[in-house]
Parts: C-alpha cells; structure tokens; sequence
C-alpha cells in the first residue's frame, strides 16, 4: 500500500488565458487530496472515494466505467470523478510497462469538486504517484506533473493547460505559459477562500471561452489582456507589492467577467470581500460557481464572507510550499 497526498490551488491570476498561450500564476494551498492505492493480483480497478463532496462512492470495474454507483449526487460530477481516475491509471500502466496491473484506490479529500480550487488536478497527481510507487517506480515531480496533466488534457478533450497539475506536483506558486512551467518565489499571501457551495463544468466553461473568441475580436483581445495583467501581477508579486497585486486581481476578475465565467454568487463573493477592505479579489479557476480568492491581511474579509448568504464556507489559505508528499 502506498499513499501521496497533492494540494489544490488558487489562480492569483491567468485562468482560462492560460489555455491559449497566455501565462498563468497558480499558488498550491493547504487542501489536499490523499490517495492510497495497493495493488490487486487481477486487471480490475475498484475505487472508493470518501469527501469528495459526493457522499462517498465505491465502484468497481474491468475497464472504463462499466459500472455505475449506487448514490444520489450528479452523474456528471461522478462521471468526471471516475474519468480522471481511469485516465490517470492509464498513464500509470504506460509509464511503468505494466499494462495489466489492477489496484485498489481510495481517494480522500478536502477540496470541494468543481470549485476552481484544483481538485481534479490533486486528485490526478496523488493517484499518479501513488500508484507508480506501487509499481516500484518513483517519478520525477517534473514527469509526475507531465504524466497528470496528459491525464486532463485526455478527460477535457484537449481543453487543458498545465498549470493546474504542474502547481499541484510542486507546491508554492508557479508560472506556467504554454509548455513553459516554472517555479516563482512568493511572499506569503493573505489570501482568503470564498466557496458557494456550488460547482462550474469546467469543459462548458472553457469551450464557452473559445466560443466567445472565435466569433469577436474584442473576445480575443480580452484573453490577450488578462495575459498582460499577469505579466504586471508577477512584477508585482516579485516585489511583495499587495496593493498592486489586489488591484490587478480586480482587473483580472472583471476581464473573466466580460467572459462569462463569472456568476452572480461569485460576483457577491468579490464584491463582499472588496466592502471588507481587501486589496482585491477574483474568481478562481474555471468560473461558474465555486471559489472566489481574495487579500486581506485582517480577519474582515473572512468574516464578511462568513455573514453573506450566498457564502457556503469562506477560509484563510496557506500557501502550500510542498507539492505532491509521499506519506507511505
Ligand atoms: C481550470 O482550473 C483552469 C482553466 O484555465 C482550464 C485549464 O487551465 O486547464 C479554466
């Protein structure tokens, strides 16, 4: 049995940008997933997963999900979930030479699903790591966190950039544009977490973007400037300068917003955190529903969101300087 625990993350800056060419800011936070897998002496796969935010599910199938779960929460949130963990032991198989091999997995994890907050991309990196040490082989983080974002890229049809897996397998905050990832030197963050409760479709979502910037120019030109507030955000980061980094994530939002990935609840989370005196604040992720982050050095942002309705759960996040950790 083998156990590896990966973070999820916030996007400082770069979301949906970052799937066309833009760069990207991601910071890992202190929410893990946990994943223990052990091998079986058959081909099967049998998963149970507990705190996904989906009760608890097991299932257990030969090959791609031919059977379905017993429990009342979204099929699609299911499916997704299952969708990853097929893929990501389809990967484990091909970098080991061990296409047979079958395994136990259990997944544990304190990051709500669908909420921006990089679940899937935890999940994708423990399993990947687990499931290899398993094998015996131990992988770089560096192929570790390539091997996982094949993963997403093949459950989101090619709508996937690497920053979300690249950011879980190494911890801290990291800038990824294209191919090109790499770590940043951050100061330590302020940030708060706003969660609603709800979830995005991040596939929709991203396709809702290219749709939107396939038909209009000024579309285009919006991805092209959230690209160039990261490229400020980074100097600002660079220099520890949380007035400027609030004020670009402002920016940041707004652009999002023109994009349609913003939600009234988000909108309501933003705007409560900026009431509260926070240097700025942003949706995180892919939108439609889910986390919003924000800066405040004082305890007002937390508990503005805290007393607002449409707030399910709002956190202090630690920057989470270790990325994937090997726990047994
Ligand atoms: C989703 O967490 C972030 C997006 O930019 C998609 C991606 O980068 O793969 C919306």
């Amino acid at each position: 049995m083998t156990r590896s625990s990966a973070p999820g993350k916030v996007y400082l800056f770069g979301e949906h940008a970052v799937v066309y060419g833009e760069p990207a800011v991601p910071c890992a936070i202190e929410r893990r997933a946990r994943v223990g897998v052990e091998r079986r002496d058959d081909d099967k796969l049998r998963v149970h997963a507990e705190d996904l935010s989906l009760d608890g599910f097991t299932v257990e199938y030969g090959g791609r999900t031919d059977d379905r779960p017993d429990v009342d929460v979204s099929e699609s949130l299911i499916e997704a979930a299952m969708g990853y963990v097929d893929e990501a032991i389809a990967q484990v198989r091909e970098v080991t030479d061990e296409p047979a091999a079958g395994f136990d997995v259990t997944i544990e994890s304190d990051i709500p699903l669908g909420a921006g907050l990089g679940s899937s991309a935890a999940v994708v990196v423990a399993a990947i790591d687990a499931a290899t040490r398993e094998l015996g082989v131990t992988l770089p983080r560096e192929e570790l966190a390539d091997r996982a974002y094949r993963t997403e890229h093949a459950v989101q049809e090619g709508q996937a950039s690497r920053a979300d897996t690249f950011c879980s397998a190494m911890g801290g905050a990291v800038r990824v544009e294209g191919d090109d990832c790499r770590p940043l030197a951050s100061p330590e963050l302020p940030m708060v977490v706003g969660f609603d409760g709800g979830a995005g479709d991040t596939g929709a979502l991203v396709a809702g973007v290219r749709s939107l910037r396939e038909e209009y120019d000024f579309a285009a030109d919006t991805v092209e400037a959230i690209g160039d507030v990261v490229r400020n955000g980074e100097d600002a980061l660079a220099a520890g300068d949380l007035d400027e980094l609030g004020r670009l994530m402002d920016f940041n939002h707004g652009l999002l917003a023109a994009l349609g990935v913003s939600s009234r609840s988000l909108d309501e989370m933003v705007w409560a955190a900026r009431e509260a005196g926070a240097r700025g604040a942003k949706l995180t992720g892919a939108g439609g529903g889910g986390c919003v982050v924000a800066l405040d050095p004082t305890a007002e942002t937390e508990t503005a969101l805290r007393y607002l309705p449409g707030c399910e759960d709002a956190f202090r996040a630690e920057l989470a300087d270790e990325g994937v950790k090997r726990l047994e």
